[in-house]
């Protein structure tokens, strides 16, 4: 929920019961959760890793990275550094994404759970919330406020808010600005598992993982593998946008066709030009999405990713316009850090942009190729790479488009073309 009438709209695959969204416009309290067998103590840290692992749970932060080999590593790590920290990453920069304000505000104790656990499993004693949205850092804040000490198996949870952007949710700048400093990303190694906050190894977790792990403890690594596919097991929540709808904040299961996802959510296969994927980080997608399945081999294969679930579909829009407003808003959000970076990211909106509007030439489009290559890896954090990815995918999916307009004949565009300063940004909708 946002405020006290504007809701976001959320559905589970049909016959498959969902795990992490919930039916009801009031957020979860304390015995609501309870009775669904939350703050079940846990009697043994190692039988929970091992199930953890057993089921293969990936991150849904955005690298898909398995949880499982992060808590070793901090646990292992924070026994050689006298205690380790826990951070439940909530800051959600990626503009197309709901799925974790989503869970702070409408089942906080879903993910304070999950933080207790994953707290218990490395030895942590101290724990974060991690936001950027108010309505979240309420809706945390609440559910502490309704916890007794002793529920959280002595960690103490406290919710930490800074301004929201785009590189703000990164793993070390959640560590940098938890430490006092700004929200912006830090040179590695060291990585947060190694030292982290207050110089201890911390565990960086996205809320959606961390709320993956009370069903693990409930139900163990075999019910969580009846979803997904082997490579990508369980669920996973998913933010569709675009299509001149209103967005939908979906449970799926993965290894779901695309085709079927578009069919839960109203739009023809035929009106659809292609995708902008995770949010913005992996880039473009043409109509060869609509023969994928929803999972990270699938996706991977494809040239793309899943990243934090986000998938804008794309109808009406003109591509080129599309990334041209993609490659604008990283060249405002970048940190600033990184010479590569600011300037890359300029360079390579500022010819996006000229596309657009018919107005490069050939030479700014083999320039703009070469920098999606050779810029990848360069800047501190990967919002380098999330820009090389748009203008990589959008001159690898759309060539036709790029031609079009390097001819000054695309039509869309002439007549108007499509510009946001957040394409396809999920805004709640009015109740
Ligand atoms: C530029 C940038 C922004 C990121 N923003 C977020 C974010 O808002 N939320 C998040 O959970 N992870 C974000 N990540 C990924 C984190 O660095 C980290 O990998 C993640 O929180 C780990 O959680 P997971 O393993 O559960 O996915 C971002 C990464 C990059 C490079
Ligand atoms: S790569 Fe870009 S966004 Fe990341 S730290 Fe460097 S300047 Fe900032």
């Amino acid at each position: 929920m946002e405020g006290t009438d504007t809701v976001y709209r959320t559905a589970a695959w049909p016959g498959s019961p969902p795990r992490l969204l919930r039916e009801s416009r009031e957020p979860e309290d304390i015995a609501a959760y309870r009775e669904q067998g939350g703050y079940r103590p846990l009697a043994d840290a190692d039988t929970l890793l091992h199930e953890i692992e057993s089921a293969g749970l990936l991150g849904r932060g955005g690298a898909a990275f398995p949880l499982g080999v992060k808590l070793r590593a901090v646990r292992r790590n924070g026994r050689a550094a006298g205690g380790a920290v826990v951070v439940a990453n909530g800051e959600e920069g990626e503009p197309t994404s709901i799925k974790d304000r989503w869970l702070l505000r409408n089942r906080p104790h879903l993910v304070l759970d999950g933080l207790r656990l994953a707290a218990t499993i490395v030895g942590a004693k101290r724990g974060y919330v991690y936001v950027s949205d108010p309505d979240a850092a309420r809706g945390a804040e609440a559910a502490l406020a309704e916890l007794g000490s002793d529920t959280l198996g002595g960690v103490g949870i406290s919710v930490w808010t800074v301004p929201p952007g785009y590189v703000a949710g990164e793993e070390t700048a959640a560590v940098r600005a938890i430490n006092g400093g700004p929200a912006k990303p830090t040179d590695k190694p060291p990585r947060p598992y190694e030292v982290g906050v207050r110089g201890r190894p911390t565990l960086v977790s996205n809320v959606e993982t961390l709320a993956n792990l009370p069903y693990l403890q409930q139900r163990g690594s075999s019910a969580f593998r009846t979803q997904g596919t082997p490579s990508s097991p369980g669920t996973f929540l998913a933010t569709v946008a675009g299509a001149n709808r209103p967005p939908v904040l979906y449970e799926l299961p993965h290894g779901l066709r695309f085709t079927e996802l578009l069919a839960l959510h109203g739009v023809s296969s035929e009106q659809v030009r292609g995708t902008l994927m995770g949010g913005y980080f992996a880039g473009l997608l043409n109509r060869t999405v609509l023969d994928t399945t929803l999972d990270h081999e699938t996706m991977r294969r494809a040239g793309s990713g899943l990243g934090c679930g986000a998938i804008s579909v794309i109808t009406d829009d003109c591509p080129v316009a599309v990334a041209a407003s993609v490659l604008t808003y990283f060249d405002r959000e970048n940190a600033g850090q990184c010479g590569s970076c600011f300037n890359g990211t300029a360079a390579m909106a500022a010819v996006a942009s000229a596309l657009r509007d018919c107005a490069a030439t050939p030479e700014d489009v083999d320039r703009l190729r070469r920098w999606s290559v050779v810029l990848r890896g360069r800047g501190a954090c990967a919002t380098l790479d999330a820009a090389t990815n748009v203008a990589g995918t959008l001159l690898g999916q759309f060539p036709d488009e790029v031609a079009r307009h390097l001819s000054g004949d695309c039509r869309q565009c002439s007549a108007g073309a499509f510009r946001a300063e957040r394409p396809y940004q999920a805004t709640a909708v009015i109740a």
